[in-house]
């Protein structure tokens, strides 16, 4: 198959799954399942958020979870930073990238960090001031990118034009985000076609959430169009608080098999990574939505005698 022959899976669980869980997980158990995840080869992670504890209340530990983590293994460690607060409070903890975040919709962004598109845009001058100060790099994410629950169909040139501002703000790359699960083939070929024509020099990244179950598929037009940064999130948790009807991310072990599959390189250990998603299900007490960790890879045999013969 034509596309790249190695991909970054950036692992967004313990950020976007662990933002929409009703119950707050301890931050030593944050701490034990990323290390598990940075074992397995993930060398990308979205471990936190630094936004309002009042909003995300389950991510108010952030800065205690990044103490806590094993840095020693040269996986990169980034947190969602919505504001100037947010950047002075993620540069104080010392995380690797700061991620802003702002909606293609006007009203998933009012709705998500209480402000219009515009005014989201402006204050992250502040934001790229302090991340340089702190040396830290900055990448943007452009929620609804493929559709909005409130709004609808999101027009491309929209989603060009904040990639631009991205940009001309100094980012190092952008992060289309599937919100509520929206993308379909057409709209990723599209998306991505038109910001390689019209923001060449950012690099892509694609964020999938698998309401509709054909975020597998939407990877695949990714892959075909040549982008090699996916982001996941372990066990197929995550989705957005503020936006009716998310669900899950398009789930990393599936996507690793896949991808492996394909002949294509991640760095990452499956059998590894499948044990930390069923960690995490034990922690959360209830099945989560990934399929290989619980059926295990294609090639796992099982035992002939754990079934039974049909007779009669
Ligand atoms: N970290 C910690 N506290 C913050 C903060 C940050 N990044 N930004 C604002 N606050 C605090 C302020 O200090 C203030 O506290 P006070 O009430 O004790 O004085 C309070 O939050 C309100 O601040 P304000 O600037 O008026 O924010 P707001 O109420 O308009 O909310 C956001 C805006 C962006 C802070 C909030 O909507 C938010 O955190 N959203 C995140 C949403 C999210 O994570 N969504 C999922 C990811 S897609
Ligand atoms: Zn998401």
């Amino acid at each position: 198959m034509p596309g790249p022959r190695k991909v970054t899976v950036a692992e967004v669980g313990p950020r976007d799954g662990w933002q929409i869980e009703p119950e707050f997980i301890p931050t030593e158990t944050k701490i034990q399942l990323i290390d598990e995840l940075v074992d397995a080869g993930i060398r990308v992670i979205e471990f936190s958020s630094f936004v309002s504890p009042k909003a995300v209340p389950q991510l108010a530990d952030a800065a205690e979870v990044l103490a806590g983590v094993d840095r020693t293994r040269g996986a990169k460690f980034a947190a969602l930073v919505p504001n100037a607060k947010g950047a002075e409070r993620a540069a104080a903890a010392g995380v690797d990238e700061m991620r802003v975040f702002v909606s293609a919709s006007e009203s998933h962004n009012r709705k998500n960090v209480n402000r219009s598109v515009e005014e989201s845009l402006e204050g992250f001058a502040d934001v790229m001031r302090i991340a340089g100060e702190a040396g830290i790099p900055v990448e943007g994410a452009i929620a609804t990118s493929f559709g909005c629950p409130f709004e609808g169909a999101v027009p491309v040139t929209r989603v060009g034009e904040i990639a631009r501002r991205f940009y001309d703000l100094g980012m190092q790359g952008v992060g289309l985000g599937d919100t509520t699960g929206m993308a379909t083939p057409t709209l990723v070929a599209e998306r991505c076609r038109y910001l390689r024509q019209h923001v060449p020099e950012l690099p892509i990244a694609l964020h999938f959430h698998n309401t509709r179950g054909i975020g597998l598929v939407n990877v695949m037009t990714g892959l075909a169009e040549g982008i090699d940064i996916y982001e996941s999130s372990f066990a197929g948790l995550g989705g957005c608080p503020f936006a009716a009807g998310a669900t899950g991310n398009i789930c990393t072990e599936d996507l690793v098999y896949m991808l492996h599959e394909l002949g294509i390189e991640t760095g990452i250990d499956l059998e590894r990574l499948c044990a930390a998603a069923l960690h995490m299900e034990e922690v959360i007490g209830r099945t989560l939505p990934g399929q290989v960790m619980k059926a295990g890879p294609r090639l796992q045999l099982h035992p002939i005698d754990e079934v039974e013969t049909a007779v009669g």
